[in-house]
């Protein structure tokens, strides 16, 4: 007889729009089982009450979780609470903490958070389910077969500004280029109305990256990225893609992808766009994998996630420093008010 799989319990924090998806698909999925859920708000926790009526229910996050003691804590909130919540996830004692990109919004805070969550052996995973779009495998499969030849640049470019979009681009440029680690960084960046945003950001940045393998890494976004004129829905104008000898292979994240192959007799093309409902179910599927099998290690795990972070505070240091940032960083100030500082006063 097959041994039944274990069905991990889930608890909720944060019930906006992408709380709801991780519930709804935690929930559709046979190997998971929603038990808590927990948001500021009364009205969206009521909504989500109805949906999921056997869960307990509480304004208060920590209470949730010492109410339900989940094997997973799943939170959803903006940027500015994350630590405090892996803090609180830790405590009781879950086996697994998914959240949602930026993991954090500083090097200090994203070092705690990593260090926390190794040393209670507590895994981790950050959103970054673009990649189960079939348009972003589609272009990781040409790159990985070959067909471009030797890859020297990756690059990606989003007109979202940096809190937003500039994880998803640096974690996706990285996967391109098979997660190389960075040697340098340098970043310049412009305009500092959007710090007063809730994803706080200069209004554009960008960075040139030296991988390891030898690949050139570009990203940028903001206001003054370019503009992906196939793509209507002003969030998925972002182009993500790599170059190499004999061609290059890019995805448009609401409008397919494209290429040129050694062998393709001009450009190729084909659909896909991104898609929660598409996406998610493979992202969530992955955690029940990885808990169940610790080698089935999830691709958007969290020690990967902070690889990228330092790529993209690295980016923000050397615009206040100048010059070339080398990863792994140490704790310092936080990049976020050295950087508004200094383009304060350009
Ligand atoms: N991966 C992706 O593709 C993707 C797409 C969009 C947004 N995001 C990210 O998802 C996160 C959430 O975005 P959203 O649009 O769902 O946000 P939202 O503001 O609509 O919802 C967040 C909810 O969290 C609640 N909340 C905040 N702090 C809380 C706390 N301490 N305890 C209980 N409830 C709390 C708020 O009341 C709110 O209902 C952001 O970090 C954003 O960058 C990711």
């Amino acid at each position: 007889m097959i041994p039944a799989q274990p069905v991990y319990t889930v608890g909720v924090g944060g019930l906006g729009k992408r709380g709801m998806s991780h519930a709804e698909t935690f929930a559709a999925n046979p190997r998971f089982r929603i038990v808590g859920l927990a948001n500021y708000g009364a009205e969206r926790l009521e909504a989500a009450h109805q949906k999921f009526p056997d869960a307990f229910a509480s304004s208060s996050i920590d209470e949730m979780l010492a109410q339900t003691r989940p094997d997973i804590f799943c939170f959803c909130t903006p940027p500015h609470v994350r630590l405090s919540l892996i803090e609180a996830g830790v405590l009781a004692g879950v086996k697994l903490i998914a959240y949602e990109k930026p993991m954090a919004l500083s090097t200090s805070e994203a070092l705690a958070i990593a260090t926390l969550l190794r040393d209670a052996g507590v895994k981790s995973v950050v959103s970054y389910q673009h990649r189960y779009g079939e348009h972003y495998q589609k272009v990781k499969e040409i790159i990985a077969s070959g067909a471009i030849g030797r890859v020297h640049t990756v690059y990606g470019h989003a007109t979202g500004w940096m809190m937003h979009m500039m994880p998803h681009l640096i974690e996706y440029t990285s996967w391109y280029n098979d997660y190389s680690p960075a040697q340098w960084v340098v970043g310049q960046a412009d305009g500092v109305e959007k710090f007063e945003d809730n994803h706080p950001s200069p209004d554009y940045i960008t960075a040139s990256i030296q991988f390891e393998n030898g690949v050139r890494g570009i990203v940028e976004c903001g206001a003054g990225a370019p503009d992906v004129p196939e793509v209507d829905y002003w969030w998925r104008k972002a182009r993500i893609g790599a170059q190499g000898t004999e061609g290059f292979a890019e995805v448009l994240t609401g409008g397919g992808w494209r290429a040129v192959t050694r062998d393709s007799n001009g450009v190729i093309s084909g659909p896909g766009i991104m898609d929660y409902a598409h996406d998610m179910p493979p992202y969530i599927q992955d955690i029940a994998n990885w808990l169940d099998d610790p080698n089935r290690v999830h691709p958007c795990n969290g020690e990967t996630a902070l690889k990228g972070f330092e790529i993209m505070m690295a980016a923000c240091r050397s615009v206040v420093q100048r010059g070339k940032v080398t990863p792994p960083l140490a704790d310092a100030e936080a990049e976020l008010e050295a950087l508004r500082r200094a383009l304060s006063h350009m």
